[in-house]
């Protein structure tokens, strides 16, 4: 299965994939691009060490966010994607993207989904007082970190965390979560029915 991954920044998710795909971790799952819509994100360096093709979709270059959407899908289509990871991809997507890619296109999030969608995560949970959250792995809907949940892990929220320390404490379950919901998309072993998501021989 052909996988493209779409970037913003850091690129710490990203590598993770580089990562499982060079211990064979990811099953039948290749990784054949990486789209930036940022030039010079530290992601592309990631990808380009690992021999993957990189492609960058400026979204300051665009008039409209439509415009934006279809230039990115026109950029998936060429390379053949037919799964697409959101890994720290910042922008949100719209109906040409998701009509485009329903069911066949995840994204990684910092918190325990429903609770704390959108940008801020870590210090939505730390103002609620939330004593557990984690990390969520979901199909990309209409809406915003919305859509059917694949997979999550939880961790403990600390009286003494700041947005900083409960952010690398799920980041490390974001790199744990994400490769293994790749390799159950690539295995065929996901399904989703009435909303709700089956994994057949869960994610490990
Ligand atoms: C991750 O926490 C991801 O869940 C969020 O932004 C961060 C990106 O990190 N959307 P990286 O670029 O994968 O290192």
């Amino acid at each position: 299965m052909r996988v493209a991954v779409l970037v913003s920044g850091r690129g710490s998710n990203l590598q993770s994939l580089l990562d499982a795909a060079a211990a064979s971790r990811l099953g039948p799952a290749r990784l054949v691009l990486v789209v930036s819509d940022r030039v010079g994100a530290p992601a592309l360096a990631r990808a380009s060490a690992a021999g993957v093709a990189t492609r960058v979709v400026p979204f300051v270059d665009f008039a409209a966010r439509e415009d934006f959407d279809r230039a990115l899908v026109a950029a998936l289509a060429e390379a053949g994607a037919e799964l697409v990871v959101l890994a720290g991809f910042l922008r949100r997507l719209g109906a040409d993207f998701v009509a485009a890619f329903r069911g066949r296109a995840v994204n990684v999030h910092p918190s325990l989904l429903p609770a704390f969608p959108g940008l801020g995560a870590q210090a939505q949970a730390l103002a609620a007082g939330v004593r557990v959250s984690g990390a969520t792995v979901h199909f990309v809907d209409e809406g915003l970190d919305s859509g059917p949940i694949v997979g999550q892990r939880a961790v403990t929220v600390f009286d003494h965390d700041s947005p900083a320390t409960l952010a690398a404490r799920i980041l490390i379950e974001e790199h744990w979560l994400l490769p293994r919901v790749v390799c159950a998309l690539a295995e065929g072993r996901v399904r989703v029915e009435a909303g709700r998501v089956r994994v057949d021989g869960g994610l490990g």
